[in-house]
């Protein structure tokens, strides 16, 4: 079972992180569109990349990925990083779809400085990620968040000189 949550994990998320890396690249043909033939053909692409490929791999990634926290009760702290970097790439994917919606009108383009950004960000995102889950760090987070955070009642204590009714 945990085998197969694997395989179907890793496959989509293989073709979810193909998808947001060339996602940029293809955007960034829009400016050397001839005609309006070549405009459409690229604008289909894009829809069907977007919406039947990258979309449903997104949504098997993280239904595999939930299904696995579960199946391999991994309820610590590098997972918790990892969940946090893929949030991240859940609105690099939105972003991507926004751009879908404005850039096949006329006039428009998308300049190279937003395709290099676009493409560092998300694959220094991919990079933290297989980090995180390859070499699975030890992190301690009691020791990067300020004491108190840990200890049950701390706020209690923490706030009693500011309370009137605090019993000496
Ligand atoms: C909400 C999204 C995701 C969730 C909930 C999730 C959750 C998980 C879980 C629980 C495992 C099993 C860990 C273990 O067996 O120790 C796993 C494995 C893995 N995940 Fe994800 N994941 C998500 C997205 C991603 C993304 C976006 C990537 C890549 C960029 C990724 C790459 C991997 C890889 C390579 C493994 C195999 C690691 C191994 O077997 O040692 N995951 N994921």
């Amino acid at each position: 079972m945990i085998v197969w949550l694997k395989i179907i994990h890793i496959s989509a998320v293989s073709v979810w992180m193909a998808g947001l890396v060339s996602l940029p690249g293809l955007y960034v043909q829009r400016a050397h569109v001839v005609d309006k033939d070549a405009l459409y053909r690229l604008q289909r692409m894009v829809r069907f990349s977007y919406v039947a490929l990258i979309s449903p791999a997104a949504f098997l990634a993280v239904g595999s990925g939930i299904g696995l926290i579960f199946a391999r009760e991994v309820f610590v702290t590098w997972m918790s990083a990892k969940l946090a970097l893929v949030g991240a790439l859940v609105l690099a994917h939105t972003f991507a779809g926004l751009v879908i919606i404005r850039l096949f009108g006329e006039g428009e383009v998308y300049p190279v400085w937003r395709f290099l950004l676009g493409t560092g960000v998300v694959l220094a995102l991919i990079g933290g990620v297989l980090f995180l889950v390859l070499a699975k760090p030890d992190i301690d987070i009691s020791s990067l968040l300020p004491d108190g955070m840990s200890e049950p009642g701390a706020l209690k204590r923490i706030l009693a000189p500011l309370n009137p009714w605090a019993t000496p």
